[in-house]
């Protein structure tokens, strides 16, 4: 398990609460081989302290720029160059826009400035402060710089308030470590990924849609930008974060997505069709709402076929992408994946059982199999980001062979 083996981690602590989760990540990067480097802010020092740090790192926590024995032993300039990666978490809102502007009016902001390391920034603090302008253009800032953003995750905050914020778990740091020192099989190729449900109108104030969260799509994005893609990821109507890394294209009904995917697909090398588009639309649309009438019991709205989309790109003649469908199967999984992978001329489906409880559908876990003409591979139950990761790994393999 040394995946992080040799790998020297700076890793920076920043005054959030969620500092009090550095001693378990210090400890979780060591046991696979890293060696961390502690460097705490004044802040960071009131929510966890420096020899606690010191203890589960094994060396001391450098904590001031201006400390004369500290600059002996290894000096700020020094410590800048000793770093093979700068992980700052948490980063807060008043961190992220020093960095942003430049700053070096501490120890850990001057070695950002003074490293040639790459970085890492895992925000962490109240969604309101998260989403400030301020704060989405600090970090946008610092996107455009190169630095790599991970996370923040949604949920539960120690304030009380639910929503965008929260430092990532010490293992999904660790994770992303793994990651980002991991082969990049798809560096060069660019993914293009539908994800989330259609909206077909009947009026300017009703439409029929269907359940799909977008999950399974977005963590596919997700995945494809950590393996080095370049992504370029079309959602249907949905509440969920842009992957960082990927460029996002809003739509709302199936025709709208057909077109930006045939005006996009010819210039990728994998399309992944994992939205669930609706297969028929109201065959026109009322210009009004429509009225209730006394007396009718019944109404009745005509429908009319939508392209399917993935069978569209498939039969591509011209600059066809390596093409993957996805399929919900409430029986008889196998057989009806294998006629759709044929019937639509696919490369490989990834057919899911949604009978099954606790997969598939608005759920975070998945469990899927895959399957291309000469084969197939199960993906066991695994959270959706797991399930995509290993999906793009089989795809990377495919067409490389
Ligand atoms: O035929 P079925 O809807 O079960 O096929 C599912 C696959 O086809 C999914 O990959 C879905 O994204 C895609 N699809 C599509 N356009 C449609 C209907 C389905 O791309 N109109």
């Amino acid at each position: 398990m040394q995946t992080l083996a040799g790998k020297k981690i700076l890793l920076g602590i920043g005054g959030g609460i969620a500092a009090y989760k550095c001693a378990d990540l210090t400890r979780r990067l060591i046991e696979r081989g890293a060696e961390v480097q502690v460097v705490m802010t004044k802040a960071a020092k009131e929510f966890i302290t420096p020899l606690t740090m010191q203890a589960v790192s094994g060396k001391p926590v450098s904590d001031s720029l201006l400390d004369p024995a500290a600059e002996a032993s290894m000096g700020h300039i020094e410590l800048a160059k000793w770093a093979d990666l700068i992980l700052i978490a948490p980063a807060t809102a008043d961190l992220i826009a020093r960095i942003a502007s430049g700053m070096g009016n501490d120890l850990l902001t001057t070695l950002v400035l003074a490293s040639d390391a790459p970085i890492a920034v895992s925000p962490a603090m109240n969604q309101q402060m998260y989403r400030n302008q301020a704060t989405q253009e600090n970090i946008a800032t610092l996107q455009r710089r190169g630095m790599h953003i991970w996370g923040p995750a949604s949920g539960e905050q120690a304030c009380g308030d639910i929503g965008p914020g929260r430092m990532l778990e010490p293992m999904q740091l660790v994770e992303e470590c793994e990651q980002f020192w991991a082969d990049k099989p798809l560096k060069g190729l660019s993914v293009l990924i539908t994800a989330g449900p259609t909206r077909e109108s009947i009026d300017p104030v009703r439409y029929i849609s269907n359940h799909s969260s977008g999950k399974m799509g977005f963590a596919l994005a997700q995945a494809a930008v950590q393996l080095g893609a370049s992504t370029n990821l079309v959602a249907g109507p949905v509440s969920l974060d842009t992957p960082v890394g990927a460029n996002r294209i809003d739509v709302a009904s199936a025709l709208e997505m057909y077109n930006t995917v045939m005006q996009y697909a010819p210039s990728h090398d994998i399309f992944i069709s994992c939205a669930a588009v609706a297969d028929y639309r109201p065959e026109s649309i009322a210009e009004q709402k429509i009225k209730k009438k006394d007396g009718n019991e019944h109404m009745t709205i005509t429908m009319v076929k939508n392209p399917d989309i993935v069978a569209s790109v498939a039969n591509m003649t011209d600059a066809r992408p390596y093409t993957v469908g996805f399929a919900a199967e409430t029986q008889d999984v196998a057989h009806y994946a294998r006629s759709k992978l044929s019937n639509k001329n696919l490369d490989m489906i990834c057919a899911n059982d949604v009978s099954i409880e606790g997969q598939g559908f608005n759920s975070n876990n998945n469990a899927v199999t895959l399957y291309w003409k000469e084969g197939e591979q199960s993906l066991t139950l695994a959270s959706k980001q797991k399930i995509a990761q290993q999906i793009l790994m089989c795809i990377a393999e495919k067409i490389s062979s």
